[in-house]
């Protein structure tokens, strides 16, 4: 089994800078010597360019940096693509989340029938006519299903990526109006905080995985650091309090790697500008480390 790692410096899908520097912070928080031992091989093919585009800070568009964000995605759609072709695991390292929605058109398709766990505080389900913001990191997951704009759903030049019945969202505390209605609508299975504290996560995952194991044909984790509680990660952009512990993290990620569902994943929002000495960075790579397989005894 190969690992191949992608950067993907990223920051324009939301306002506060230092999101592009996330991969960085994670590779020096030890990844490639924490997950070396997990592989045949681990191979850090390094960031896909994104470069210092002019971005004007007062955009009234209700979908901000929409052509920067569609054109780098692409990229990392094409990277993603080739890795999975080469036979490797494709690791991308975000960024904010708005990468998403290039890893998704790389991995899905691979796959006839995507399962999508999307571990986060928020939804990431609005589009330009439900966000509050603007900011394109809302909404990745909605542009997955194909609802947005279409230089959006349209990257790879197939849409959806997914389907609604194979999302499941786990740690969801903050939900926009929009994206509540969307989710009675699709019927897509959430876990709330509500049902996290109410069954405990090794329930919540265990119902994950059969919810999706006979339906899909590969997973692909989408963790935003934000879904764990501020107090562990503390360097993200949109902490939301009340948030999955540490420990309910590495929990999620040992049964997801003991059932050896997931075939490609992603770990966003890892801001170390506004991190505390690379904490978030460092749980990342711990978390990948049970995600991967890695075993105490
Ligand atoms: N729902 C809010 C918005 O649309 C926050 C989204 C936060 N997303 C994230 N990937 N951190 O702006
Ligand atoms: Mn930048
Ligand atoms: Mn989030
Ligand atoms: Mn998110």
């Amino acid at each position: 089994k190969r690992l191949a790692i992608i950067g993907m410096p990223m920051d324009l899908g939301q306002m506060r800078r230092g999101v592009d520097m996330g991969p960085s912070a994670i590779r020096y928080a030890g990844i490639n010597e924490r997950l070396k031992n997990l592989f045949d091989e681990v191979q850090d093919l390094g960031d896909i360019p994104i470069g210092r585009p002019e971005v004007s800070i007062d955009q009234e568009s209700n979908l901000r940096n929409l052509e920067l964000i569609a054109e780098k995605t692409a990229k990392l759609a094409a990277k993603v693509d080739e890795v999975i072709e080469s036979g490797s695991f494709p690791l991308v390292l975000g960024g904010d989340h708005s990468i998403a929605i290039g890893t998704l058109a790389g991995v899905s398709k691979h796959y006839q029938n995507l399962g999508v766990i999307w571990y986060d505080a928020h939804g990431d389900l609005n589009t330009a006519e439900t966000s509050p913001s603007g900011n394109i990191h809302g909404m990745p997951l909605a542009v997955s299903l194909g609802l947005g704009h279409p230089l959006l759903t349209n990257i790879g030049g197939y849409q959806p990526k997914v389907k609604p019945e194979n999302i499941v969202i786990i740690g969801a505390r903050s939900l926009d109006e929009g994206e509540r209605a969307l989710i009675k609508e699709k019927g897509i299975k959430v876990y709330t905080m509500h049902e996290i504290d109410r069954l405990g996560m090794t329930k919540v995952i265990e119902e994950s995985i059969q919810y999706l194991k006979h339906k899909t044909d590969g997973v692909h984790l989408s963790l935003d650091l934000d879904g764990l509680d501020p107090a562990e990660a503390p360097g993200v952009g949109t902490p939301v309090n009340g948030g999955i512990s540490y420990r309910e993290s590495h929990l999620a990620m040992e049964m997801l790697a003991e059932a050896n569902l997931v075939t490609s994943a992603e770990f966003v929002e890892v801001n170390p500008i506004l991190d505390d000495k690379n904490k978030t960075a460092s749980l990342a790579v711990a978390l990948m480390g049970s995600l991967f397989g890695e075993k105490l005894l």
